[in-house]
């Protein structure tokens, strides 16, 4: 029987994943908020529909008669799409809304790890009250990370003595638009992600992915959903060691045991510093950009992973090639802060040459493709280093138009990647 997927959302990561399944023995359909051209022009059908209405995904996936559904995001998780699927007899590969609380539910996220044990979690304090989270920030000892305990698409965290004094985050608490909060530790650290696929009690790590969430160049400016990242062609990356690596998948599994009858992608963001990884925290689905640099090298079929965690099979292990990704983001002028949408997007894809080209949020009209709020599109170079890969990304954008976008060319470049491991030994007094 030749299987029917149903592909929830439309951005960079969601056509990471459209592309991956183009390459399996299954018919695929797509529905999300935009028309990303890229997951249009592979899907067999295609449902503009807002994700987080569950019950118009769960009716799509019906009318469809889809027999698997693969969700990208986390707001439809959220909104407990996974739920609303299997009442419709559909088996999606993400978390049920109770067990994506470990993404969207911050302070769930932290009691979960000290009551389990799991280890690498910061110190923290959750806060319902914010004149009582100023009153913690202006008594803590030392520098915090502010967090809204809900999603804010990577945006609503502040870090004192990184981006902002204290005296700033106790305004930011007070004047904001969140009212709850997990106030945390400050990390220090190189930031790294691991990203596993897991079903039936079992766990299959991916490769490790850097991202770089800061708006410019030399990690300046404003937090964003990741302006691009890189993967090596071993699992580590070059600041780190092989024991990091195994460390943080002991904290991943250690936490799906915990979670007891979690499915889907669980993403661990780590801080790695002097005493090893620690958890800056967990993600219910892949990440965007980190999709864009694993799936790719993914030399396993991704329908097998699918249909295994379905069918309560073991997981196939996880063969990769050997390459190094670099990803690099073109976002609308103003991004994050006061993004510019509406206007049009000139990509000229033959001129991608080797680069792999992912679209992200974009919106395809009928006199073009037109920027939204958020990341537009996405280059991607493959190669045996990172700098061959660097440069495949570089080549590639240097013929896209960049008109009203803007791109952190410093992502995987030499220079950028001895200041992460430069940074690491230093922490580590090598
Ligand atoms: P999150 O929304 O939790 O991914 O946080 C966004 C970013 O804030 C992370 O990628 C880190 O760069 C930073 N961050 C979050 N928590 C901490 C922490 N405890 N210490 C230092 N930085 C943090
Ligand atoms: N790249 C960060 C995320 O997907 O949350």
């Amino acid at each position: 029987m030749t299987e029917t997927v149903l592909l929830v959302g439309g951005g960079g990561r969601e056509h990471a994943i459209a592309r991956s399944l183009s390459e399996s023995d299954c018919d695929l359909y797509a529905c999300a908020g935009n028309r990303n051209p890229g997951i249009t022009r592979i899907a067999d059908g295609f449902e503009s529909l807002d994700t987080t209405n569950v019950d118009a995904v769960a009716d799509y996936a019906e009318s469809v008669d889809a027999t698997l559904a693969v969700i990208g995001p986390e707001t439809p998780l959220a909104a407990g799409v996974v739920d609303a699927l299997e009442d419709v007899g559909v088996y999606a590969f993400g978390p049920k809304r109770a067990e994506a609380r470990i993404e969207t539910d911050k302070q769930f996220q932290r009691e979960f790890m000290a009551e389990h044990d799991i280890p690498g979690c910061p110190d923290f304090a959750t806060f319902d009250d914010p004149e009582d989270a100023a009153a913690y920030i202006d008594e803590y000892d030392g520098h915090l990370a502010v967090k809204p305990t809900g999603l804010t698409g990577g945006k609503g965290v502040r870090v004192t003595g990184d981006q902002i004094t204290k005296a700033e985050a106790m305004e930011y608490v007070r004047e904001s638009e969140y009212e709850e909060f997990v106030l945390e530790e400050r990390l220090v650290g190189e930031e790294f992600t691991l990203q596993a696929f897991v079903a039936n009690g079992e766990v299959r790590t991916t490769p490790a992915v850097q991202d770089h969430k800061r708006a410019y160049e030399g990690d300046e400016g404003p937090n964003t959903g990741g302006m691009g990242s890189y993967s090596d062609s071993i699992p580590q990356l070059p600041f780190m060691n092989e024991a990091d690596y195994r460390e943080a998948v002991r904290i991943i599994e250690a936490t799906v045991d915990a979670l007891d009858g979690y499915r889907g992608v669980l993403y661990g963001q780590f801080m790695l510093g002097a005493d090893g990884p620690r958890v800056v925290e967990f993600n219910a689905r892949f990440g965007d950009p980190e999709a864009m640099n694993t799936l790719p090298v993914l030399e396993t079929d991704f329908l097998d992973v699918l249909t295994a965690a379905r069918d309560d099979e073991s997981l196939p292990d996880l063969d990769f090639a050997e390459k190094a990704t670099v990803c690099k983001y073109a976002v609308p002028e103003g991004y994050p802060t006061d993004p510019k949408s509406g206007a049009k997007v000139r990509v000229d894809e033959e001129s991608a040459g080797e680069a792999l080209l992912y679209y992200a949020s974009v919106d395809a009209r009928d006199d073009g493709i037109y920027t939204t709020t958020s990341r537009s599109f996405a280059v991607v170079g493959v190669g045996d280093t990172i700098a061959d890969a660097e440069e495949i990304a570089e080549d590639a954008l240097a013929v896209a138009g960049e008109e009203g976008l803007r791109i952190r060319h410093d992502i995987g470049t030499a220079d950028l990647v001895q200041k992460r491991i430069d940074h690491v030994n230093d922490l580590r007094g090598a």
